[in-house]
């Protein structure tokens, strides 16, 4: 297979630069532009911009196009859809294709219990009704996220999410009843250096709330099990599980963010299916619905069905054109194992991650479930003294090389893959290469 990449211009080009200037003198500047680019068109993992340049997209849409660009039985049933409906509301009239979508997310995650969902259009309108159904149901006001956390922008996620800067700087005065729990971020545990993990120690949950909130005042402990914007780090198994049994042994709900991890990313269904995790509430969004605005809050029906009638909802959640595209999504990652594929893009991202460890000096970790991989970047690997410039200069070598590419992380030093699950092995070969070059031109 030839080379995909296939750059016409330097980059951004010129018509990606033209844009980005009537974008500064018509959007506010407070929505950041990573990369520059413009984009036109995009197929699975390929992206082509405004300037014909042919790019390998490692980014998919911050973690949204797991199914690839423009799945073509998306495209298909968004086509056919727009012959019947565009809009009803919900509240208003009822319509198949969002019970459907609600069936299919009651029988996929995790648990056999019965289950109902909810619908919204964004992972942080789903997070917000999920907190508000676990106060509902538990009649609690306190709710605890950890450190690393990001839950979404909106006042009450924003409580939620960890990192001031860009999040929340400025932007308090924020919901109250929010508490921070320490995530077990191994990689930089100040225990790290003993056996198995810290927080699964006897008592150390009770002795952290007890610093913390009184347990019987939580409705919910949400958490994400691959902290994704925090730096993808993954939980490990004892932490999860204690944190499980202190929530169940408190009345507390176990609400877990899928919005990221969730449709194939960590190589199987859901996080949640990696720890034999059956949590009380999930909430899904991002690669749901393989680019069209929908996210879902799913759980235990006592729990869900607790809220009178009216209390949720909203006019646009559970789109019809949205909830054609998560059908449609949800047959592919059944009928391609999708999910399995992420398995073995994650297998190839580590071999490739770990070869160039052995070469850059500047890797100090390299983590995650499936393919949602990470290196963490330090500028030494003793005082793991987090090197947030290296991180960026590889983004823009790789950009320079026509691979579009995320830092993440707390301290900013983490580049991630977010690649699409169902792309080709050559073109993800072609991506890493141009990782591994970006990595020597950074110098
Ligand atoms: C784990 C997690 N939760 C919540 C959100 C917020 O989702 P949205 O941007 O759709 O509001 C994100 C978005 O990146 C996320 O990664």
């Amino acid at each position: 297979m030839s080379p995909v990449i296939d750059l016409k211009t330097e980059l951004p080009g010129p018509q990606s630069r033209a844009l980005a200037a009537r974008r500064a003198a018509a959007v506010t500047k407070g929505v950041a532009l990573s990369s520059g680019i413009a984009v036109l068109h995009a197929d699975n993992a390929v992206i082509t911009d405004v300037d014909g340049n042919r790019m390998i997209d490692f980014a998919g849409g911050i973690g949204v196009m797991n199914a690839g660009h423009r799945h073509p039985g998306l495209v298909d049933a968004v086509r056919k859809q727009l012959d019947h409906l565009t809009h009803a509301c919900f509240a208003v009239s009822s319509y198949e294709s969002y019970i459907a979508v609600a069936e299919q997310l009651n029988r996929l995650t995790p648990g056999s219990h019965e289950k109902r969902s909810i619908l919204v259009n964004s992972g942080a309108e789903a997070i917000e009704n999920a907190v508000k159904i676990a106060r509902y149901a538990t009649g609690r006001p306190a709710v605890v996220a950890f450190e690393h956390a990001f839950h979404g922008r909106t006042n009450l996620t924003m409580a939620m999410t960890s990192k001031p800067m860009p999040y929340k700087k400025g932007f308090g005065p924020f919901a109250p009843e929010v508490y921070r729990a320490p995530y077990p971020y191994c990689y930089r545990c100040p225990s790290s250096g003993g056996s198995g993990c810290c927080q699964s120690a006897p008592g150390y949950w009770d002795r952290i709330f007890t610093g913390l909130v009184d347990p019987s005042q939580v409705a919910a402990i949400v958490m994400e099990l691959e902290a994704g914007e925090g730096g993808f780090i993954a939980a490990p198994a004892e932490a999860v599980a204690a944190i499980a049994a202190f929530a169940k042994k408190h009345g507390i709900l176990f609400v877990v963010d899928e919005i990221q991890t969730g449709f194939g990313r960590t190589g199987k269904m859901f996080a949640c299916n990696h720890y034999d995790l059956v949590p009380d509430l999930i909430v899904t969004a991002k690669s749901l619905a393989g680019g069209l605005p929908l996210a879902a809050v799913t759980g235990r029906a006592e729990i869900m069905d607790s809220v009178h009638a009216g209390g949720l909802g909203g006019t646009y959640g559970g789109n019809p054109l949205a909830c054609a595209a998560a059908l449609a999504i949800v047959a592919a990652m059944e009928k391609e194992n999708i999910p399995e594929r992420g398995a073995l893009v994650g297998q190839k991202l580590r071999i490739r991650f770990n070869q160039m460890a052995a070469r850059y000096s500047s890797i100090g970790d390299v983590r995650g479930l499936g393919a949602m991989l990470a290196l963490e970047l330090v500028k030494d690997r003793t005082t793991k003294e987090p090197d947030k410039d290296k991180a960026t200069r590889v983004q823009a070598e790789a950009l320079k090389r026509g691979l579009l590419l995320l830092t993440t992380g707390t301290y900013g030093n983490v580049i991630r893959a977010l690649v699409p699950l169902t792309v080709e092995d050559a073109i993800l070969a072609e991506g890493l290469d141009a990782l591994d070059a970006a990595f020597a031109a950074a110098g």
